[in-house]
């Protein structure tokens, strides 16, 4: 089977959008469109349809089956012009209420929206001045309310949505009618996809080819901070500013599977190259305009913040490794004592727990039993509970005292990519706004962190371009029986991430350590031809870095295959590297979130050599929602 070669694909869809003018009956295409996004999972389905007697919308929480049977029971009537949306949550949660399409409030337009708008409670409070009132908890209302303001003082669609982008911050794709323009859509996009459908005598514009690939194959990417206006037979692509903007006119060769997946042989691969998307999507909107860090979802008094003694982590896999890394982080920024516990074993070990304890839990999902158990646990013993979760509105976030969303997108890959990464980042988020709350960290020391964080989304694209590397050393290892990793603080986690990685992917034997604890009996593994990956600490401190250079001269006068990760200029490494890897600088706590995305790829790419399912792995499943 060959290895998809893929260009680095930045690009992200937390929900499914489609918009439809031509001949045909707009409501059936916008829904079969949903239906063929249904791959990513969501929380609600919507669609609207501009009829003689203005917009017409259905919309329900939950799969897009329950959508289907309202329209069953309740069908929309039949035109040429709709437009659809499948949500993955962020702002609001999983209601009929939250769902798209939002329409403003004279009922004259109707919006739906992919993405994060940052300063929508801002915008929201001017409209509200103005007598608007809003009837959801969304970001994508305010956005439909704005819109809907700038055309009823007289702007022409495709104006009045320059204008509203003008005045968005984040990241979003926008789809919008007019009830008084049934033969037209204007679309709009910054940081998420938005593709053109170009069929004969009819249009669409979609988050993903895969929503009208039956239809037409002629399709135009847009580029960033572009707004479209097409009709049925004409398309016109702009700025932000109305000046006429160069489109990408491109034929999608790929079949409807490929197209779900944005051309990638998996979705674990394409969820790999979404990761510094993610990042920036977790990260955005943290920070307050007079440079405080933030978090919206966290619901704990700072009294109370400020009165913790001790924090445990809890999760499972992938998450507990997440939880391992950001316990480095959070001792040192906020010196407060952090254990980091398998939740499966958590409230069997009888923990030491207090009112002053703060359990953070940690899961992609939502949804998995053991730390569900673990977070019921905790509140039954008073500790106040903290959720880093993916999952808008999962059983987790909504047992614990609050939550800070990671915005990675639906994750549909069994194994952990962007969810590992984007809880990091959650995870560093936490840290910094505890050591905020209680005065451990100066307000620039935590700005300096968060500036560096800010710019990791660039460097992981940078290891992104540079993984053909991986794939060449992947073919070598094709009969390889067993693989080690070996790292160092938190590097050390890194190494157990790249382990369980290859053994869920490759079926292979494969095991993590700490570089120091091989000499304590591990390293008698070691024989001839022993692949062993080693995370290289950056070379700013000297202790960490010397010290696991030496860790990999023990194993090479061993016989071992060394393939070492290091950072770029550090030649000390050289000598002793069998194979290099050069990572992007980045400083001592951050190198997870770049030294991790190699070995996500070797694990990739080896278990597609060997002809494996790489998204629905033997014995394994994406929730584990039994003990
Ligand atoms: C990671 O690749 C695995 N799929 C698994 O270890 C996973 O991380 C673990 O089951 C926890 O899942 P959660 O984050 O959804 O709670």
């Amino acid at each position: 089977m060959s290895v998809c070669a893929v260009k680095a694909i930045t690009v992200t869809s937390m929900c499914g959008i489609i918009g439809y003018v031509g001949p045909r009956v707009a409501h059936a295409v916008v829904v079969e469109g949903l239906r063929r996004m249904e791959y990513r999972g969501y929380d609600s389905a919507g669609a609207a349809v501009i009829t003689p007697d203005g917009i017409s919308v259905r919309k329900k929480a939950g799969k897009i089956g329950n959508l289907d049977a309202l329209l069953a029971s309740d069908p929309l009537p039949e035109t040429g012009i709709g437009i659809g949306h499948t949500r993955w949550a962020t702002h609001g949660g999983p209601t009929d209420t939250n769902a798209h399409p939002h329409v403003s409030a004279d009922g004259r337009i109707a919006l739906i929206h992919n993405g994060i708008i940052e300063n929508f409670a801002t915008l929201r409070a001017e409209l509200r001045a103005k007598g608007v009132e809003f009837s959801s908890e969304t970001d994508t209302e305010v956005a439909a309310q704005l819109l809907g303001d700038v055309v009823a003082g007289g702007a022409d669609l495709a104006d009045a949505m320059r204008a509203v982008c003008l005045r968005l911050e984040g990241a979003f794709t926008l789809v919008a009618m007019d009830a008084t323009d049934p033969g037209r859509l204007v679309a709009a996009r910054r940081n998420s996809p938005l593709v053109v459908g170009v069929g004969e005598g009819e249009t669409f514009v979609a988050s993903d080819v895969a929503a009208f690939i039956e239809f037409t194959r002629h399709a135009i990417e847009l580029g960033q901070d572009q707004v479209v206006d097409v009709t049925a037979t004409s398309i016109t692509v702009t700025d932000f500013f109305g000046n006429p903007a160069e489109s990408h006119p491109f034929e999608v060769t790929w079949d409807l599977s490929a197209a779900e997946k944005a051309g990638f042989d998996w979705f674990m691969r394409k969820e790999i190259f979404e990761q510094p998307r993610a990042v920036a999507d977790t990260l955005l909107g943290r920070f307050t305009p007079e440079g405080a860090l933030t978090l919206d979802e966290l619901r704990i008094p700072e009294a109370e913040l400020r009165s913790v003694d001790k924090i445990i982590i809890v999760a499972c896999g992938t998450a507990y490794y997440a939880g391992m890394v950001a316990k480095y982080a959070i001792e040192h920024w906020t010196r407060i004592a952090c254990e980091v516990e398998i939740a499966s074993e958590f409230r069997y070990r009888d923990p030491i727990i207090s009112g002053s304890t703060l359990v953070v839990t940690i899961s992609q999902s939502g949804e998995t039993a053991d730390t569900l158990m673990a977070i019921r646990h905790a509140r039954e013993q008073k500790a106040k509970v903290i959720a880093i979760c993916n999952t808008n509105g999962a059983t987790i976030p909504r047992e614990s005292d609050a939550v800070i969303y990671t915005h990675a997108g639906p994750e549909i890959g069994v194994a952990s990519t962007k969810g590992f990464l984007t809880q990091v980042a959650a995870c560093y988020l936490l840290g910094l706004y505890l050591a905020q709350v209680r005065g451990t960290m100066y307000g620039d020391e935590i700005a300096a962190v968060m500036s560096e964080l800010a710019s990791t989304p660039d460097k992981i694209q940078q290891v992104l371009e540079s993984l053909d590397q991986i794939t060449d050393l992947a073919a070598r290892f094709i009969d390889t029986k067993s693989v080690l990793f070996l790292g160092r603080h938190v590097g050390y986690p890194v190494a157990l991430e790249g382990a369980l990685k290859l053994k869920e992917l490759a079926y292979l034997h494969a095991e993590g350590f700490p570089a120091g604890e091989l000499k304590h009996g591990p390293i008698a593994l070691v024989e001839e031809g022993t692949p062993i990956f080693v995370v290289v600490p950056p070379q700013g401190r000297d202790q960490l870095h010397d010290k696991v250079v030496s860790n990999i001269q023990e194993v090479r006068a061993r016989g071992a295959l060394t393939i070492v990760l290091a950072e770029e200029g550090d030649d000390e490494v050289t000598p002793y590297a069998d194979i290099l890897f050069r990572l992007p600088k980045v400083s001592t706590l951050l190198q997870p979130l770049v030294a991790t995305v190699p070995l996500q790829m070797f694990a990739c790419d080896l278990a597609t050599l060997k002809g494996f399912d790489v998204d629905q792995p033997r014995n394994l499943a994406k929730s584990v929602t039994v003990e």
